[in-house]
């Protein structure tokens, strides 16, 4: 039998491809070496990466439930707020009238007030909060508010909560009288042990009599993680606890860059207590409170016993601005940067350590790493280099003991490490188990320099919000592959870690709550899940090996097979960008219109699998701000055609989409104009959700509010891309080896005497192993814990336990064994093994 054999040491012998049938007629072999201990496992390997996108604070983590709390929200389409009117996601309850004003608000980080005029009767103001207020039998809510009486008006308030069928008060508290200055009010209620469990209900602030109320800085807690006021999800911390993360990057991620300059994090406003901070727009589609600030970052970290590793803004934002090495703005965000840096870990009794110890911290944090910038191999201008150097012999200059992170190869001063990143495909992902092997031929693997590596933010893209059993395979592969080099790969962490799943909900002004497609933990209002990447992740992290061992696997081989004639619908689509296309006509080989004149005309003819479209003046455009979008049309049998359309962008960090050979939302190919932060021309294949590059990649901007005639040429699996007659791109499909049946990697726990043994079966076939464990005697019953299903199994608030480990005793463990693999699975097996 020809096999695949694969090794720490060895990697890829021979292989047999497998189409049908038996995974293979003999078992595969494992040979594991425990004679021969290799590199140590570094204890901060396994960390979270955060940042706010997906609702990840507001609306997730962060326990608030009252969505627009300041009022500083703008309406859908508006830039900014409204004066008037009712600010977004509030509303009228009762024999009242409400609007905003500006008349002599709290402070200057609160500008706006709410207020609500009463002619006699009882009336409120409600929100709606993040996708519902989430009610609760049995459980205590602390609301808080300013108000100010006006108009003569010296009542009280009432919070409570209200369901939004029935108009029912589930709970509810009530202030003393107000009077004519701000006040800030606390109140809290419990609901009874027979209130519903419900979402579909309101938070309201209400009063009876006559004249106005102004309110600001309308707040409501329910319970949060070990208790703590302005605190954390209990749930998502118990699910994030349960990982044992090391460390937790942030903030950022494209949050830490902002679009421009002024939505950077600019953490100076982001600490202090939080009616005093401003907010900010977001990068994600969505304004963020900033409730959720640096405080609560270290609040975070210090209630999972994970260590921060900081990320600095350096100087770089998403829409490609920068400022140079030297210029007065890189000097001021290089000494912003120490000075976060001794927010975080400065003595109680240094300025900004003082700071950090008044918003309840006075024990400094443990940092060890930071993080100069996010993704600058975005910023074409080279002035990275530049900026890095300065900012890293600063900060080496006051705290050598830190260590260094640069987001891409630098010159011109060494970095500790360097930060890569990688969200692909199934098979895409299962092709970089080697990345990091010594030898390996990968590009993308040990840098020459030595410079280590902090994988930051890694994920296969497959399932949407959250991975599916397919995606989370790949993940463990992936991430064993980082194990087993993690003498180079020191630390790693999944992205994005958070969704907010809920779905658009325009009658309460709700979109959908996440913008990135795969994510690692799921919520709602109510409750969370774990994906299957989730699950797979907390099982390694729970179980840690202090050593790697040596091992060898022969395993059988699973063909892909290689599309003999690709075919599919045409499309177009936009990535965080408001675009226009017109006069859109498909050409067959021969000439042949495959489109009667201009295919957006025929409306009928099209799809849009995520996100809304319109078609106006034959004239295709996304509406609103959906940040990832794209829409299909065409017959799914043609072949060979060339496309012609002329494209506009609007507004948008990136350019435009043109998409071929497409079967369905997930599976495509698409030329991708202006994407990388509206820095090249690439093409992108999409397999499953999961997208990946490939052919040569050109420089290319698009301008704003200039048509461009595109055109698309299409023959069997290459394609042309020609823009204002200019040849721009020209690809074929990447062919690739066929990806392993099966993976394997072994740890050692040192003080147990434990063995640890990772296996996935990525085959739709039962996998026999022989196990042979050398160096070993005395075997010990253990565990073995299996992750299984079907690859397009995913979890969710419904199902949140659909794909979910199931534990067994492992009774047989010897110097040799056998173990049959289930199908589409992942495999940890615990157990003494004296050496
Ligand atoms: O993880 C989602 C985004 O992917 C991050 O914000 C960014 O750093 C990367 O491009």
């Amino acid at each position: 039998m020809k096999t695949l054999r694969t090794s720490a040491a060895l990697f890829a012998a021979s292989f047999t491809l497998l189409t049908s049938g038996a995974l293979a007629a003999t078992p595969a072999k494992l040979e594991i070496d425990l004679a021969r201990p290799g590199h140590a496992i570094p204890s901060s390997f396994y960390g979270l990466m955060t940042e706010e996108i997906n609702y990840s604070y507001d609306g997730g983590l962060f326990a608030e439930l009252v969505r627009n709390r300041t009022f500083q929200d703008a309406p859908t389409g508006a830039p900014k707020p409204v004066l008037g009117v009712l600010p977004p996601h509030w509303s009228v309850v009762g024999s009242a009238q409400a609007g905003t004003n500006k008349i002599d608000p709290v402070n200057d980080a609160l500008p706006i007030n709410l207020r609500l005029t009463l002619s006699g009767g009882t009336g409120g103001v409600a929100n709606n909060g993040y996708w519902g207020i989430p009610v609760k039998p049995s459980t205590q809510y602390t609301a808080t508010f300013y108000a100010r009486g006006n108009d003569m008006f010296t009542g009280s308030v009432t919070a409570s909560l209200l369901t939004d069928s029935g108009d029912k008060t589930v709970a509810k508290a009530e202030s003393e009288p107000l009077t004519g200055v701000w006040k800030k009010y606390t109140l809290t209620f419990t609901t009874p042990a027979d209130a519903p469990t419900t979402a579909d209900a309101r938070f309201v602030l209400s009063a009876s009599g006559k004249g106005s109320i102004d309110f600001s800085f309308v707040s409501l807690f329910p319970p949060t993680y070990q208790n703590t006021p302005n605190g954390l999800r209990p749930d998502l911390m118990k699910l994030m606890a349960d990982m044992r993360p090391a460390f937790i990057r942030l903030p950022g991620g494209n949050y830490l860059e902002g679009n421009r300059f002024a939505d950077r994090f600019a953490w100076k406003k982001m600490i202090g207590p939080a009616d005093q901070r401003p907010g900010h727009a977001g990068c994600w589609s969505y304004r963020s409170s900033d409730g959720f600030g640096l405080p609560e970052y270290l609040l975070w970290c210090k209630q999972l016993g994970a260590e921060p590793v900081l990320a600095l803004f350096a100087g770089y934002t998403l829409n490609g601005d920068y400022v140079a090495a030297g210029s007065p703005e890189m000097d001021l965000y290089t000494k912003e940067a120490l000075e976060e840096i001794e927010y975080v870990m400065g003595a109680a009794d240094s300025e900004w350590g003082k700071r950090r110890a008044a918003d309840g911290f006075a024990e400094p944090f443990a940092l060890k790493y930071v993080e100069i910038g996010n993704e600058d191999f975005f910023d074409r201008s080279g002035s990275y280099e530049g900026r890095f150097a300065q900012m890293a012999k600063a900060i080496r200059q006051k705290y050598p003991q830190l260590k260094i992170i640069s987001t891409t190869p630098v010159t011109s001063y060494k970095p500790d490490l360097v930060d890569d990143h990688i969200y692909a495909s199934d098979q895409a992902m299962l092709r970089q188990w080697d990345r990091y092997d010594v030898g390996s031929t990968n590009p993308e693997g040990r840098k020459a320099d030595g410079v280590k590596v902090f994988m930051g933010e890694w994920a296969t893209q497959g399932g949407s919000p959250t991975p599916n059993l397919a995606s989370a395979l790949a993940d463990a592969v992936f991430v064993m592959g980082l194990e087993r080099n993690s003498d180079d790969v020191v630390m790693q962490c999944y992205a994005p870690l958070f969704a907010n799943v809920s779905q658009e909900d325009p009658a309460k002004g709700n979109p959908r709550g996440w913008q990135w497609p795969t994510n690692l933990i799921g919520y709602n209002a109510l409750g969370a899940f774990g994906s299957p990447s989730y699950h797979v992740l907390a099982l390694f992290g729970q179980n840690r090996g202090d050593v790697t061992l040596p091992t060898t696997f022969d395993v059988p081989q699973v063909a892909k097979p290689i599309e003999a004639n690709p075919h599919g619908l045409i499309g177009v689509g936009t990535y965080g960008t408001r675009v226009e296309y017109a006069d859109l006509v498909v050409t067959g080989k021969d000439g042949a219109k495959l489109s009667s004149g201009n295919l957006i005309k025929e409306t009928a003819k099209w799809q849009f699998p995520n996100g809304k479209w319109s078609a106006e003046d034959g004239v295709l455009r996304p509406v609103g701000n959906n940040p990832q979008t794209w829409a299909l049309a065409g017959d799914p049998t043609w072949t060979n055609y060339t496309v012609t359309l002329r494209a506009r962008k609007i507004s948008g960090n990136e350019g435009f989409i043109v998409l071929w050979h497409a079967a369905d939302g997930d599976n495509y190919r698409w030329w991708n104009i202006g994407g990388w932060g509206n820095s090249v021309s690439r093409c992108e294949v999409s397999e499953n959700g999961g997208r990946e590059p490939y052919g040569p990649s050109a420089p290319f901007t698009v301008e704003t509010g200039r048509w461009y005639d595109l055109k698309l040429e299409v023959n069997g699996s290459t394609a042309r891309g020609f823009i204002d007659g200019k040849l721009v791109m020209e690809a074929t499909d990447a062919q690739h080896q066929p990806a392993a049946a099966a993976f394997a990697s072994a740890s050692y726990i040192n003080a147990s005497g434990e063995l640890i043994v990772k296996v996935v079966n990525t085959s739709g076939k039962p996998l026999d192993v022989a196990i042979q464990l050398k160096g070993a005697h005395q075997f010990g019953t253990g565990k073995a814990i299996v992750l299984a299903g079907s690859p397009a199994a995913v979890n969710s608030i419904e199902q949140p336990n659909n794909v979910a480990p199931k534990e067994e005793p492992l009774t047989n463990a010897a110097a040799s064994f056998t173990r049959t693999f289930p199908a589409h699975s992942v495999t940890l097996l615990r157990f003494p093994a004296k050496k």
